[in-house]
Formats: C-alpha cells, sequence, structure tokens
C-alpha cells in the first residue's frame, strides 16, 4: 500500500489531547446556544478566523473562552463523542485525553459533572468500537499549587475514573518546581505523572520535570534537542515524548512543517509519538499530524511504525493489553 495509506490505517494510540481542544467551532457555537452562553465571536467564520496565534499563551485564552460554553454533564458528553468519532475514524485504538478540571471549576461547574460527562463517553467508545480511553487531569501551571492540591482533593471520590496527572496552561515562568509537592502526593496515590515541557519553555524544564516531578513521560519535549546531555538521557532512559508537530506550527514553536525536529528526533534515538493536542484549533486531529509531517520530511514507512509502536509502548495501557498491539 502507499505510506499515505498506511499512515491513514494503521492501529495507533493518541496520548497528548486536551478534550477541551477538540471543541470544534460549529460545536462550541451550538453549545452555546443550548445554554444560553454570550460568545464575544458572532459566528462561527468569525471564531474560527480568531484561530491565528502568535504563541502559546495567545492560543490559550481563545482556548478557555471556548471552554467557557460547557455547563452540564451532557456538554462533556457530547465534546468528548465528537473527538472520539473522529479518533476512531483515524484508527486509534487508545486515546489518553487530558482535561482541565479547574477551567470548569472555576465556572462553578461540579468537578463530577465533568468527569461523569467524559467518562461515559469513553464507557461508549469501548463497548461500540473497541476503542480504549483514559483519562488524565492536568493542573493548570499559570494557577497555584494551593489551587492544584484542592483541585486534588476534589478529584479523590472519582479516584477510579482517572489513571493519571498532568501540568498543561502558560509554561514560561511557571517551572515544574512549583507543583513538587502536589506531583509527590499524586505519586504516593498510585497516579501516573506526566508534564508539559520544553514546548515553550527551556530544556532545563525537563530535566526538573524528571527530577522533581518524577514525571514518566514528557509532553512536547521538543526544545530538548538544545541540551545534548539531556537529550542524551531522554534516550538512555527511553522517556516518551509526547510530540504535537501541527500544534508546534500553530504557536510558532517552528515556523514551518518542513522546519520541524520531528525526524532530528527520532534520529537522536527517543521515543518519539505523534498527537494532536489540540486538534479544533490546530487544524487537524492525528492523521493530519501524521500526513503533515510525512509530506514535509524524508520519514519512511519505518518511521511510521516506529512511532506508532511507541504510542502503545508508552501509553498507561497496562502489559497485557499493550501486547496486542506491540
Ligand atoms: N493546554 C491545551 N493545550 C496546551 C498546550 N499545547 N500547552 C500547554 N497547555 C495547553
Ligand atoms: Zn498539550
Amino acid at each position: 500500500a502507499a505510506l499515505r495509506d498506511t499512515l491513514l490505517q494503521m492501529p495507533k494510540a493518541e496520548l497528548h489531547m486536551h478534550i477541551e481542544g477538540s471543541l470544534e467551532p460549529e460545536l462550541i457555537f451550538a453549545l452555546a446556544e443550548r445554554n444560553k452562553v454570550k460568545l464575544e465571536y458572532a459566528s462561527v467564520e468569525e471564531l474560527r478566523t480568531a484561530y491565528a496565534f502568535k504563541d502559546l499563551q495567545s492560543f490559550l485564552d481563545i482556548y478557555y473562552a471556548g471552554a467557557s460554553v460547557l455547563l452540564t454533564e451532557q456538554d462533556f458528553y457530547d465534546m468528548t463523542r465528537a473527538y472520539l468519532q473522529r479518533a476512531h475514524a483515524d484508527n486509534v485504538r487508545h486515546t489518553e485525553l487530558f482535561f482541565d478540571p479547574q477551567t470548569h471549576t472555576e465556572r462553578g461547574v461540579a468537578f463530577g459533572t465533568v468527569v461523569n460527562g467524559i467518562d461515559r463517553a469513553l464507557q461508549d467508545a469501548r463497548k461500540e468500537w473497541g476503542l480504549s480511553g483514559a483519562l488524565i487531569m492536568c493542573f493548570l501551571r499559570h494557577l497555584s499549587e494551593e489551587e492544584a492540591f484542592a483541585t486534588l482533593e476534589q478529584a479523590l471520590p472519582y479516584r477510579d475514573k482517572f489513571v493519571g496527572v498532568g501540568l498543561d496552561s502558560s509554561e514560561r515562568g511557571h517551572p515544574p518546581e512549583k507543583f513538587a509537592r502536589v506531583f509527590a502526593r499524586c505519586k504516593e496515590l498510585g497516579l501516573r505523572l506526566v508534564a508539559h515541557a520544553g514546548e515553550e519553555g527551556p530544556p532545563d524544564y525537563i530535566r526538573t520535570a524528571l527530577d522533581l516531578l518524577k514525571v514518566e513521560r514528557i509532553d512536547h519535549g521538543v526544545r530538548c534537542l538544545e541540551d545534548a546531555e539531556l537529550t542524551a538521557r531522554l534516550a538512555r532512559d527511553r522517556v516518551p515524548l509526547t510530540v504535537c508537530p501541527l500544534s508546534n506550527i500553530k504557536l510558532r514553536v517552528f515556523d514551518k512543517v518542513a522546519d520541524h525536529n520531528l525526524l532530528k528526533l527520532l534520529d537522536a534515538g527517543l521515543v518519539v509519538t505523534v498527537n494532536s493536542d489540540d486538534p479544533a484549533y490546530f487544524g487537524g486531529y492525528v492523521n493530519d499530524n501524521f500526513l503533515q509531517m510525512f509530506e514535509a520530511l524524508p520519514l519512511g514507512r519505518e518511521h511510521a511504525y516506529q512511532m506508532a509502536r511507541n504510542s502503545f509502548s508508552a501509553s498507561f495501557l497496562d502489559a497485557a493489553e499493550k501486547q496486542k498491539y506491540l
């Protein structure tokens, strides 16, 4: 088969996807209407036109505004259902979804409303398509450690509904060490640990995420190549990087697709996976990320299979489930 068909058809896992980043403008408008929430944009087209970002913060401002239409459990179900349908079409067999409870609890939406809606959609996808899912609760790093602890407290009654915790939002100026104690507590609770690091922030944030937060995967991590010793360590310890190529282009981490360092990361021996991050905002779901990178860079079939295998080996599936895919 053509390489293109291999990319589309190969079974894959997605490990870096913010569920609130899957809200398409059409659904934002539909939910705004249903919930009588006022938007600052007059139309779907006007909102889509606003999706021209200069950096991470300019994206986050619009992303949090978009999430303001989510109020009921059904809203969280509908959002998650729409993403899972797209993922299924891309031959995603397993997905680990980030969610940002603080974005919703700050607005008076109960933690349980958020997690129950998302979880019900995950259960349906498993029954209907054999598509498995797991949730990773993210702490917003622009908020305080105290607020992260309060969120963890609210989450504990739902401990069986998520497998791990992550760290997202504005990276620069909010280094990993700000959350060292809350991550230590999460580790004691048996939660899996990941963090965004080295997206916009310096390679040192990758090092401190490993050393002080004890994370098992690095989300993004593309700036590691600026530090040879760190790169060697990531390769030696087989620390997976959940890379999101189209996100990096839209947020101006790299100027254009051909400038992305995906192949350099692979050549450095790193455990690279390809993911969509916030597909409604960055112009594509996971297969679009694969297609555009393979079009722009000299990547071949072996790279495709390697990254698909990596996506399962780096997942939080248990060993027996992983084995089915490896
Ligand atoms: N929240 C949603 N997408 C994000 C990203 N790419 N980086 C940091 N926080 C995020
Ligand atoms: Zn992300």
